[in-house]
């Protein structure tokens, strides 16, 4: 089912910053109403601003509230209720460069609780009170397509978010609800930052100069694939062709391809890098 963007009621989670900034952009000229949620109330503001600047009598709400806690997820389901909203972008994520066995346990912890945790328990509670017809739009990664050391636990997190929203679009087919997974590759925004280690190096980099799309065009892929009725998009050729390779490779040379890469990581790394 097509989900018509005009004049819809869209609850951005991850909307201070990056992609959820610029989904509440986009969303801007063409919505009924944003409702923006993510930790800082100052950046939500300053993107409530960008939005009303776009269309001064868009009705803009703000939700503070962390969703990789229980509590947060309450808030942002009490202020939902009865709001007639009916798009859900579940947006917000993070990840974490490095080993496991090196990691803070409580980041990777809070990724958990970030990446899966919440999509799902966020479905769960606000699905039921969305007016229909309804969409969500589930923001996964390429990472998602392979397994990726140093960054495992945030590539095993976004296969889990690929594979829990093709199952729900299949559970939801024919109730009014449209389900589509934007798996974007790397792409210019807050994600890096919060992903590397104190002290720690940033992940490898080599090759990403074919995926790499800015904001703007994944998001706009994100939001035409709600349009079009599409199950999962990956914004840009490059990406597109890296998540076939991925799943279509041997097992065996995709490990070997990936053992390579984080031997030659190990060599070209510096103590600052
Ligand atoms: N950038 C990339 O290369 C890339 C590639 C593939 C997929 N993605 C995915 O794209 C999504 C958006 O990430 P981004 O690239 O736009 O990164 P970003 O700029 O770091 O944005 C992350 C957003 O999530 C919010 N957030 C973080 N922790 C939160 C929490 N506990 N509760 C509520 N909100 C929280 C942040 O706001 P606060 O700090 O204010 O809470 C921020 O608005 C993520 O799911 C990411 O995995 C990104």
């Amino acid at each position: 089912m097509t989900f018509p963007l005009h004049g819809c009621r869209a609850i951005i989670t991850g909307a201070s910053s990056g992609l959820g900034a610029e989904f509440a952009r986009q969303l801007a000229p063409q919505a009924g109403a944003l409702l923006l949620v993510a930790r800082r109330p100052e950046a939500l503001e300053a993107v409530r601003a960008e939005c009303l600047a776009l269309r001064p009598q868009l009705w803009i709400e703000i939700c503070a509230a962390d969703l990789a806690e229980t509590a947060g997820r309450e808030t942002l389901r009490a202020q939902v209720a009865g709001g007639d909203w009916n798009l859900l972008v579940n947006n917000a994520g993070m990840g974490d460069y490095g080993p496991v066995v090196t990691a803070d346990p409580a980041k990777l912890r809070l990724m958990i609780d970030l990446n899966i945790t919440a999509p799902v328990l966020l479905v769960n509670s606000l699905l039921p009170s969305l007016a229909r017809p309804a969409a969500i739009l589930n923001v996964s990664s390429l990472a998602g397509e392979m397994p990726l050391p140093e960054a495992a636990c945030y590539a095993a997190s976004k296969a889990f978010v690929t594979r829990f929203s093709e199952a729900l679009r299949i559970e939801l087919a024919g109730q009014g609800v449209t389900v589509s997974c934007l798996c974007p590759g790397p792409t210019p925004t807050g994600f890096s930052r919060t992903a590397r280690r104190p002290g720690g190096g940033d992940t490898d980099r080599s090759g990403q100069g074919l995926l790499r799309q800015l904001p703007e065009h994944v998001v706009a892929v994100g939001l035409n694939a709600l349009v079009t009725d599409r199950a999962c998009v990956y914004p840009g050729l490059g990406v597109g062709l890296a998540a076939r390779l991925f799943r279509h490779l041997p097992r065996v040379v995709l490990r070997r391809l990936l053992q390579r890469r984080l031997e030659r990581g190990k060599m070209t790394a510096t103590p600052e890098s």
